[in-house]
């Protein structure tokens, strides 16, 4: 089988890794600040959610340009999410993206306030693009502040728990992943078809991907938890149990897991039908993100 790793991963990340750089360099922060977001935020990282508002841009028939920025705000709302998780009070980890964690790279009081920062960052980010009408950019506004707020609300239940009364451990499991992390997976597809003005019916199908392709995101970042070296994925690996998180395989085992994997894919797969050939990346995408082992 060819390896499913699709070639514009890394042209699209090198694109943007280059619009953040900048933006970093002309914004005015302190240098310590400055500093500290460079390293939480450029220093590896597979940039998938940047990848995903371009494509989804492109899918109906936008332009990668007016994407760019959007993109840009989107990963820094993931690296501040990424920052604030491994912090002692939240997953408490020394190790991400290969390298040690910011808070024990700068302290604790700079990743803190570098997760602060990255916030406003991205929203400014939004409000500054060009070629887009005063609408669409509200709606991107929206879209990121919603689903940076949902990020937060799976965070506490992941955390802290505190669920609404009489869910079963499955619809909590689904509340947690579908909030941490498919929130943003899924402004991301939405904030990429906006920039691309795509009508409602597609922005439809679009959600229905970005919902499907979020939620399995999660299911595999858990199973590579336990299946995978921390040499391999550069965070530590078999952490969840140790610290007693609610996952897909710590609930369902690993067999059942991999067939949600699958079935989510399918389902992400069979939502971009009506974009026909245009989606074609899109699908490359979640194919491989399916199978990914980092
Ligand atoms: C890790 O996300 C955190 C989750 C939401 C599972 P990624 O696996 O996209 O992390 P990077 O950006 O590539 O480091
Ligand atoms: C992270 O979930 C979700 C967010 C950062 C919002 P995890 O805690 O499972 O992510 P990793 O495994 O540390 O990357
Ligand atoms: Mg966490
Ligand atoms: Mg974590
Ligand atoms: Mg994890």
């Amino acid at each position: 089988m060819s390896d499913p790793y699709p070639a514009f991963l890394d042209e699209i990340a090198a694109s943007v890794d280059g619009f953040l750089s900048r933006y970093l360099q002309a914004v005015d922060l302190p240098d310590k600040l400055r500093k500290s977001i460079e390293y939480a935020l450029l220093g590896g990282g597979k940039r998938l959610r940047p990848c995903l508002i371009i494509l989804c841009c492109e899918a109906v028939g936008g332009r990668r340009e007016v994407a760019l920025g959007p993109a840009a705000a989107m990963e820094l709302i993931h690296a501040f999410s990424l920052v604030h998780d491994d912090l002692p009070a939240m997953d408490d980890d020394d190790l991400r993206r290969g390298r040690p964690t910011l808070h024990i790279h700068a302290g604790e009081a700079l990743a803190i306030l570098a997760g602060d920062a990255m916030m406003p960052l991205a929203f400014s980010l939004i409000y500054r693009t060009e070629g887009l009408s005063a609408k669409a950019t509200h709606r991107l506004i929206r879209e990121l502040a919603e689903a940076t707020l949902a990020m937060i609300a799976g965070q506490v239940y992941d955390t802290l728990g505190g669920f609404p009364e009489g869910l079963s451990s499955r619809d909590r499991l689904d509340l947690i992943h579908r909030n941490k992390t498919g929130a943003l997976m899924r402004a991301a597809c939405r904030m990429g078809a906006i920039c691309g003005r795509a009508g409602e019916e597609t922005l439809d199908a679009i959600t229905r991907y970005g919902e499907a392709v979020g939620l399995m995101f999660q299911v595999v970042d858990d199973l590579l938890d336990v299946t995978q070296s921390t040499e391999h994925l550069g965070k530590a690996a078999g952490k969840d149990r140790e610290a007693g998180k609610l996952t897909f395989p710590g609930l369902l085992g690993i067999p059942a897991s991999r067939e949600e994997v699958r079935r989510l894919r399918d389902e992400a797969v069979m939502a971009l039908e009506p974009l026909g050939k245009a989606a074609g990346p899109l699908r490359d995408l979640c194919n491989y993100l399916a199978v990914r082992t980092k």
